[in-house]
């Protein structure tokens, strides 16, 4: 019935998303207009699922150097502590994947929360928003019902989003970074420290359902990205918002979930892969807060990673436009082997994980084989799949942990 559920989610996500190639861009973008620009974040990340559970949380905001205004929520100590323990503090800072926002990692019970884990065992946590997502929607000329809002990929979360974010929480805590992404936030992590951004403010890394390459990606949404984002999609919604809860995104998952023998559960499966370890109460959860959306020219960036197999700037798909914007007929690539030989990094990835395969995941460890052997940590867990890195009800002992014991023994050394 499961398998029934999956087919019938890619034959019916295709059809909406060819429904959708015959709507105007204009109407398209309109989609994100219920969300205001100017809304503030009082209601936030913060106030929902930080302070409920007895936490410190500051919602604070971080302007990019194109203008997009990101949210941005400061965990600065554990919930037992005594306020000015004095000792300086490590600052880490967390960043989701696509369609989903910083919210996607507080949906289970405190103990299992990986930002609250972390404060606990006494670090400054920060917790990025994408731009786009709900709560990272201003900019200080456009709105998001402007077109111009989402003229970006993920370039622009490397070249701008990335660096204000880690200017930020350099500035105010005048200490070396640690960074975990999870899917995209990996993807952004590798291809600026290709480029030698970060670095200098960087302690170490880790890196779950790290995604670089996404040639063997087999999931519902890699063939709807494959097939659906590219050609006509870059010129006739190159500029538009790609909106999930819209209108008719959000119609079609609702008939999907009552639908006779598709679950939710089912549906995420069919997005992320066969995932071990969640919790329904969690996953209702999770589907209530996302997802999120994004840029059409992030999908389709995502898409031409898929397709050309390999990690590059945004392809206009046309040499001349390349050449307007690179001055040359492709696009330049990013060049993992260049990633500095002495930065800590730990990656996990999981056996069931659909959208980060095994087979990318180790051409992504190939291209790291001149990486210093004591300063990368690599874990595989056979049963896990892209959710359970961010809601597994056991991530904190498979992964959080793990990842705390590898950033402590990085300070000693
Ligand atoms: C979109 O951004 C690119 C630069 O990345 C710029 O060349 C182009 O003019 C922009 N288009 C619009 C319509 O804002
Ligand atoms: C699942 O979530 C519910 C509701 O938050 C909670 O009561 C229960 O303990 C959770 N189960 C596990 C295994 O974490
Ligand atoms: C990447 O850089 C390495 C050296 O830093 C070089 O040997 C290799 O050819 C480059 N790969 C590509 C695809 O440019």
């Amino acid at each position: 019935m499961a398998h029934q559920g999956l087919l019938g989610f890619g034959a019916l996500t295709l059809f909406l998303l060819v429904s959708l190639a015959s709507v105007p861009p204009q109407a398209f973008a309109s989609f994100g207009r219920r969300h205001l620009a100017q809304d503030p974040p009082v209601d936030g990340i913060c106030t929902s699922s930080v302070i409920v559970h007895g936490y410190k949380c500051q919602e604070l905001e971080v302007t990019t150097k194109d203008g997009y205004i990101l949210s941005l929520q400061r965990i600065p100590e554990g919930r037992a502590e005594a306020s000015s323990s004095g000792a300086k503090k490590q600052p880490v800072i967390i960043q989701h994947g696509v369609l989903v926002d910083g919210m996607t990692w507080l949906l289970n019970s405190p103990e299992q929360d990986l930002p609250l884990i972390l404060a606990d065992n006494g670090f400054d946590v920060w917790i990025a928003n994408a731009r786009g997502t709900r709560y990272s929607r201003r900019h200080t000329s456009l709105d998001p019902s402007d077109p111009a809002f989402w003229n970006w990929s993920w370039d622009e979360i490397v070249t701008y989003d990335l660096p204000a974010v880690f200017d930020y929480v350099y500035s105010q805590t005048g200490q070396k970074i640690n960074y975990i992404g999870h899917s995209l936030g990996t993807l952004t992590a590798l291809a600026s420290f290709s480029e030698g951004r970060l670095v200098n403010q960087l302690k170490s890394a880790a890196l779950l359902s790290p995604i670089a390459y996404l040639s063997h990606m087999n999931t519902a949404l890699g063939v709807i990205a494959a097939r659906s984002f590219l050609g006509e999609a870059t010129t006739l919604f190159g500029l538009a918002e790609f909106d999930p809860r819209g209108l008719p995104v959000a119609a079609f998952v609702k008939s999907l979930c009552a639908y006779p023998g598709v679950d939710c559960y089912d549906l995420l499966t069919a997005l992320t892969g066969k995932n071990c370890c969640l919790n329904s109460s969690t996953v209702d959860l999770f589907l209530k807060n996302e997802p999120q959306p994004t840029s059409t020219k992030n999908l389709v960036h995502l898409a031409q990673t898929v397709r050309y197999g390999v990690l590059a700037k945004f392809n206009y798909e046309r040499p001349d436009y390349n050449i307007m914007h690179y001055g040359e007929a492709f696009p330049p690539p990013y060049n993992l082997s260049n990633i500095p030989h002495d930065l800590p990094l730990f990656i996990s990835y999981g056996g069931q994980d659909a959208l980060s395969d095994v087979r990318d995941v180790d051409n992504l460890l190939d291209s790291l084989k001149l990486h210093d052997v004591d300063k990368l940590s690599v874990q595989f867990i056979k049963d896990y799949a892209h959710a359970d890195y961010i809601m597994g009800v056991n991530a904190n002992d498979l992964v959080y942990n793990p990842i705390i014991a590898f950033f402590r023994r990085q300070s000693d050394t």
